[in-house]
């Protein structure tokens, strides 16, 4: 193999530029030439590539979002567009595509390995970690720290003013952030899309968490069912009068933002392993981690089988010590 390619698509995630790095680097190592994709699918319909060397990817391991641009392509979904991005692909001779996204992105990537042969190797890379496969995608772990000091922000004015705040997280199906930040910021109260959200419950465990204290904090995954935070607190607004009520959606600021240790870890890792992979031969599969190990499994069940948080964690923290209804 001589020539791969390489794009971010979907929601950008801090991490991704460590993981091109460490990708374009590799490839130099092993004199394969790396073209790398400007706006995910969008570029390889549009013939947007050019190769990288090492003044590319020199000083990114540590920002935030992607230096090769990213895009969720509509054009790329219909068989037209898929079919000017391999004859792209083809007149540039790559063999190999590299591409690093979530679940949407894979589908992408997996229908042009369908409709061209050429092997594609998957990076899960998004803040929302609802790929099957990884413990820990790209991104993940920089977003949930990112999380976790706005609502220490947030806990400082809501016992300031005695208030009550729902949260809102992102995790559009997945309810990864919204959990596993509310269990480190020590909120009262998790509802994420998981679960099935009570607002009864949910009023009850308010009003036992919230006696003789000063502040809680509710954290709401935007996918929750019963709604995101401003729906929510509309739903248990009638039943807690006398309560001062407030909403922060915190949105975007959760995607950006210079990568922790550990995403730029994993995404170094994985980049190297993508390489090696693709010039072994292999093909369709998506690099994740387990136990600090690299595994790899097929794009299919990283796309089509579900990823869970694990629902127990201590049952959910005793119900996030202790408003219970466990
Ligand atoms: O997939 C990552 C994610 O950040 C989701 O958590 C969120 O719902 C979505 O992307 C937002 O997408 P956009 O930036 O296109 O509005």
């Amino acid at each position: 193999m001589k020539k791969i390619a390489l794009l971010t698509s979907g929601g950008d995630a801090p991490g991704m530029n460590a993981a091109v790095r460490a990708i374009v680097k590799t490839s130099l190592h092993y004199g394969v030439v790396t073209l790398g994709i400007r706006d995910g699918f969008e570029g390889l319909i549009h013939g947007w590539g050019k190769p990288l060397g090492y003044g590319d990817v020199d000083n990114i391991i540590h920002l935030g979002g992607t230096i090769l641009g990213s895009a969720r392509s509509k054009d790329f979904r219909t068989k037209e567009g898929r079919q000017k991005a391999i004859d792209f692909l083809l007149k540039e001779k790559v063999e190999g595509l590299v591409v690093i996204g979530g679940d949407g992105s894979f589908a992408g990537a997996r229908a042009l390995r369908a409709e061209s042969g050429i092997a594609i190797i998957g990076l899960p890379g998004t803040i929302d970690n609802d790929l099957y496969g990884t413990e820990c995608s790209i991104g993940y772990d920089t977003a949930l720290n990112t999380v976790v000091s706005a609502i220490d922000k947030i806990r400082d004015t809501a016992s300031s003013h005695k208030r009550i705040f729902f949260v809102e997280a992102m995790g559009r199906h997945s309810g990864f952030i919204a959990l596993n930040s509310a269990i480190a910021s020590g909120a009262e109260s998790v509802l994420i899309p998981e679960s099935i959200t009570h607002i009864p419950t949910l009023v009850d465990q308010i009003k036992t968490q919230n006696k003789g204290r000063r502040s809680s904090i509710i954290v709401v995954a935007e996918g929750d069912d019963a709604g995101g935070a401003m729906d929510i607190m509309r739903k248990v607004s009638p039943y807690l009068e006398g309560y001062d009520l407030r909403t922060t959606i915190l949105g975007h600021i959760q995607r950006g933002g210079s990568p922790s240790y550990l995403d730029r870890a994993i995404a170094t890792r994985s980049g190297i392993r993508a390489v090696e992979l693709l010039l072994n031969g292999e093909s369709n599969l998506m690099v994740g981690v387990k136990s600090d190990e690299l595994v790899t499994v097929s794009i299919d069940d990283a796309i089509d089988k579900s990823a869970l948080p694990n629902l127990d964690k201590e049952a959910i923290l005793k119900k996030l010590l202790t408003g219970s209804s466990l």
